[in-house]
């Protein structure tokens, strides 16, 4: 076996079995484009700074980019065996050019290193993380645009309490996920600041200059305490808290899509091509990608768990242990990613069913609080007339009647408040229509939000 690379300390190999339990570049390989651009930059900054002579940092960069687009290209393959992606690229960079390779690792260590390079991509991952959910959201407003008339029964305790539209209920999820858009946003800024130049832990004795690596790598300032800059990974915990909230609410709109695509509510159909057979009931159209976007919100939240129970312990400053933060936060990425790309399209396919919405808001007395509101508004207090519409929902129970059917005899015998305008004020429509509150479900309110959301949507996106 090769010599480590701090053989120099060491009487023995190291262990197979420790080797393998170390390697890391199973998972950080996936980090070699960021792992490059972080040292062609350090290279850069050593040559400006006479670190080493402007030849050999010129080489050396241009060595980087050459295995960049070797490894791009498929001409280089990465080492299984390497340690981690830090340690392949370097040997390879000393292959290939000999005493001069081994210059670049002047003044750095691997632990500003892994800093920059998971900072790098993770803000890569954002970036494409925010245009997966700026599509989610013009898919459902678009959706929303179509449905502001589309009464349905809103829901508490999931019995149904008070008419909403099926645009005010999608309308909700569009300000959820605006605000995961706007928290994406937050943790990309917070974590925008260049750990690289901290060393290992206590900087260097180089002049380097950190400001200028930091701006060449696009970041808005080096970190400003050395310590910190290697040893944190509050960005990790940050970015996964915000994923798992997009989870979160991925996972509640998946479930009342399970629950509307049910035979019981029969509210919406998805599309053929996002819906599932079963292997044995032939009649089965089975709503897995909600399930499984229900069942992956479990492990995104795990992910957090790992991050922040792996961080709780640690003394300043580097640990092995946070090489666990990558298999964590990645899986957490990579499935938000998977879940918001498939939810999408199935979202824009699936069919509406109104009339189903409109019977099942016309049953289970979800005029009540209209028909209590309407003896409000000719003189009675609201506790009073609260009681009087409970009577009468029990009498309509009994009766097998609705409010909107019960004759008005049954109304007066109550109070001689009612009259027969009281069938307006309780119509389905009425109670919808009249439901103009800021951000309440009335046509002209929801049309009003759906502005108030594009705009929003725009000045995040600033
Ligand atoms: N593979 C390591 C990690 O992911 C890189 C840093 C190694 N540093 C060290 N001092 N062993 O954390």
């Amino acid at each position: 076996m090769a010599d480590m690379m701090w053989a120099g300390r060491f009487s023995k190999q190291v262990d197979e079995k420790v080797n393998a339990f170390n390697s890391s570049i199973a998972f950080d390989g996936r980090m070699y484009r960021h792992d490059i651009h972080g040292s062609i930059a350090h290279a850069a900054m050593l040559g400006e700074c006479g670190i080493i002579s402007k030849e050999d940092s010129l080489e050396i960069m241009a060595g980087l980019e050459k295995i960049l687009d070797d490894i791009d290209n498929g001409r280089l393959e990465l080492d299984p065996n390497a340690e981690d992606i830090h340690m392949f690229v370097e040997a390879e960079l000393t292959k290939r050019l000999g005493d001069v390779g081994k210059r670049l690792h002047t003044s750095r260590s691997r632990n500003d290193q892994v800093a920059v390079d998971l900072r790098l991509y993770l803000r890569d991952e954002i970036k494409e993380i925010s245009g997966l959910v700026d599509e989610l959201i013009n898919t459902i407003i678009n959706i929303a645009k179509e449905h502001t008339e589309t009464v349905m029964p809103g829901y508490t305790h999931l019995q149904r309490a008070q008419p909403v539209t099926f645009a005010h209920h999608l309308m909700a999820y569009v300000w959820m996920l605006l605000r995961d858009l706007d928290r994406l946003n937050d943790v990309s800024k917070r974590m925008n600041y260049c750990p690289l130049g901290c060393g290992a832990l206590a900087g260097t004795t180089y002049k380097t200059d950190r400001f200028y690596t930091s701006e060449q790598l696009g970041f808005i300032a080096p970190m400003q305490n050395s310590l910190d800059g290697v040893s944190d990974r509050d960005y990790c915990i940050e970015l996964n808290c915000t994923l798992s909230l997009i989870m979160t609410h991925l996972s509640r709109f998946s479930e009342e899509i399970i629950l509307w695509s049910s035979w019981e509510f029969k509210f919406i159909e998805l599309d053929d091509a996002f819906a599932t057979g079963s292997s044995i009931m032939p009649q089965k159209k089975n709503p897995d990608v909600t399930e499984l976007i229900r069942g992956k919100t479990g492990r995104v939240n795990g992910d957090l768990i790992t991050l922040l129970t792996m961080m709780k312990g640690l003394p300043l400053a580097y640990n092995k242990d946070m090489q666990e933060d990558k298999e964590a936060i990645f899986d957490a990425v990579d499935n938000v990613k998977l879940c918001v790309r498939t939810f999408t399209p199935m979202l824009a396919t699936m069919r509406v069913i109104k009339e189903n919405m409109r019977n099942a808001a016309a049953k289970g007395f979800i005029n009540a609080t209209d028909c209590a509101d309407y003896l409000v508004k000719k003189g009675m207090p609201f506790r009073d007339a609260y009681k009087i519409t409970g009577t009468l929902v029990a009498v309509c129970i009994e009766k097998n009647l609705t409010l909107e059917t019960l004759p008005l005899d049954e109304y007066k015998r109550m109070t001689d408040l009612f009259t027969d305008d009281v069938y307006h004020a309780i119509s389905l429509d009425t109670c919808v229509r009249e439901r103009k509150s800021y951000g309440a479900p009335s046509p002209e309110a929801v049309i009003k939000q759906i502005q108030e959301a594009k705009d929003c949507l725009s000045k995040i996106n600033e």
